[in-house]
């Protein structure tokens, strides 16, 4: 961590001793790791944007070897770092210090799943892609599906609240997950595992650490909701001409498809031009302005390709769409999306990102991103607009050769109070993490802000779960 870049000082929690490694190494054996190259990778975030120093990796498998991490942590005032695939986005899975990383890798085992409701439960650390396949296996699917799913684990999501490509249809984490064991930074076990649809006895303490990034507890179990696979799934991607016709394309989407519309995806040119040059995918269709992906999840294969067909020709006889194409096999449906799926890949690839995650009126969208291109002119490589429209949520992602403290500085608080003007969130589904934490009040107000600081000093008094994330620091 470069200190201009970052301005964040150490707090006084202790250093791991010889003692503590070996308390840990009696608490799970031969699951410690100290050496310096299998540290590197979990000290780095996947942006490579933030760097750690931690000296230490914990590899716990069961809530019990968690909750007695956690008690020795908090005896001895050591700060932890949770961290699940490490593909968050803001540079909250890294540490900032010498945190002690507690790693999710190995509690990845499927408790139970029930095949009449769809309910499965399973260990924080399963990775997304492998509990989809399980799921399928038994005709069902994850009510949530990302790009990073082949890495990131389901405490992870839960962590971060990810919303991703299938939250237009299957909608938030905070209505899918169904219960919740998280381990609390004393120790305590809290299992709220439930699988039950309704209930409201009491508050429900499960939301609090869903989207709570690793600072108030430590995911260790989920129970979710698994909507029955669909039978049929169709994907049309189409050019639009301007970012007019993409919301008027949306709005016939939704008028002729109703409930068989899953998926609302779009990606400006420059986005097609980098997953074109870095990674080699081809433009499906004639060269356009703004790109979007239709997907169609329903159980009648030739009504819903009807219905999709349907809506082809009216957005191409009406000139909303310029070019389209439409895919009901799988190795094609695929094909499309991974257009959509690994801009985040070629970006990285196109240099330093600066990474915005924004909610806004549909509307006013793409005028950030327009305006933010005129206001860096030549000094950004690349300054491109994609996202999950059909949610109000937009990726502004600007590239450059290196880092640079000049181009930030015009970036930002620019985009935050551009966002702040229209109501929007700073932060649509990535979370505050590291690198986002002192913008929180450009979407919430002092007293949320204040009552957000004094729930963290209630469930974490010494503040040693992910300090210096998601909150900002209190004078
Ligand atoms: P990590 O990155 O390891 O951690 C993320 C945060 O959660 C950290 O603050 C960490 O401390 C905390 N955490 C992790 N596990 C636990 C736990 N068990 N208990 C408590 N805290 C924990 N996000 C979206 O919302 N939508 C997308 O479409 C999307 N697409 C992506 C595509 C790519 C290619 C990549 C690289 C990332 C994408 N992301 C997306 C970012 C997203 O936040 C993560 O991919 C994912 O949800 C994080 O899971 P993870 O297991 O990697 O968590
Ligand atoms: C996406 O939608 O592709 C992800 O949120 C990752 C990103 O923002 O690049
Ligand atoms: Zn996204």
């Amino acid at each position: 961590l470069t200190p201009e870049r970052y301005p964040v000082q150490r707090l006084p929690f202790s250093t791991v001793s010889e003692e503590d490694l070996a308390a840990f190494e009696r608490i799970i054996p031969g699951r410690v790791v100290t050496d310096p190259e299998q540290l590197e990778t979990c000290n780095v975030d996947w942006l490579r944007s933030v760097r750690g120093c931690s000296k230490v990796l914990l590899r716990p498998q069961t809530s019990e070897e968690v909750s007695q991490i956690l008690r020795h942590c908090y005896q001895r005032n050591l700060a932890v770092n949770p961290q699940g695939g490490n593909t968050g986005m803001v540079g909250g899975s890294v540490p900032v210090f010498d945190e002690v990383i507690l790693s999710t890798a190995l509690m990845n085992q499927v408790i139970s799943f029930h095949d009449v409701s769809g309910i499965l439960v399973c260990q924080a650390g399963c990775v997304l892609e492998e509990l989809s396949r399980y799921v399928q296996a038994r005709d069902f699917i994850m009510p949530l599906d990302l790009g990073a799913k082949g890495s990131c684990h389901i405490g992870g999501n839960v962590a971060t609240n990810a919303g991703g490509l299938r939250f237009l249809r299957y909608g938030s984490l905070r209505g899918t997950v169904l219960g919740l064991e998280v381990v609390l930074a004393d120790g305590t076990i809290l299992n709220c595992l439930t699988s039950l649809r309704k209930d409201n006895t009491g508050y429900d303490l499960k939301q609090l650490f869903i989207g709570s990034e690793g600072t108030l507890g430590v995911i260790t179990a989920v129970s979710i909701l698994c909507p029955p696979r669909p039978k049929a799934v169709n994907v049309a991607f189409l050019g639009c001409p301007g970012f007019a016709e993409v919301l008027q394309t949306f709005s016939t989407c939704k008028g002729m498809l109703g409930e068989i519309l899953s998926a609302f995806e779009f990606m400006d040119t420059e986005c097609m031009q980098l997953v074109g040059q870095h990674l080699h995918l081809t433009n499906p269709v004639q060269e356009s302005p703004f790109y979007v992906l239709v997907e169609t999840s329903g159980s009648s294969a030739a009504h819903d390709a009807e219905k999709l067909t349907g809506v082809l020709e009216q957005v191409l006889n009406s000139g909303l769409v310029s070019d389209g194409t439409m895919a009901t096999d799988q190795r094609k449906i695929q094909m499309l999306w991974a257009l959509r799926e690994r801009i985040t890949e070629a970006l990285s690839r196109d240099g330093y990102v600066f990474k915005y995650d924004i909610s806004l009126p549909v509307e006013r969208l793409y005028d950030l991103v327009i305006d933010v291109r005129t206001r860096l002119g030549p000094r950004a490589k690349h300054v491109v607009g994609y996202g999950h429209l059909g949610d109000g949520n937009l990726h502004l992602n600007v590239t450059a050769e290196a880092f640079s403290q000049e181009l930030l500085g015009a970036l930002e608080p620019y985009v935050y109070a551009w966002t702040a003007e229209q109501r929007g969130s700073v932060s649509a589904e990535h979370g505050l993490g590291f690198k986002k934490k002192n913008v929180l009040s450009y979407s919430k107000p002092p007293e949320a802000v204040k009552l957000m600081q004094q729930l963290k000093v209630m469930l974490d008094p010494k503040g040693i779960l992910n300090p210096y994330k998601t909150l900002p620091a209190q004078a």
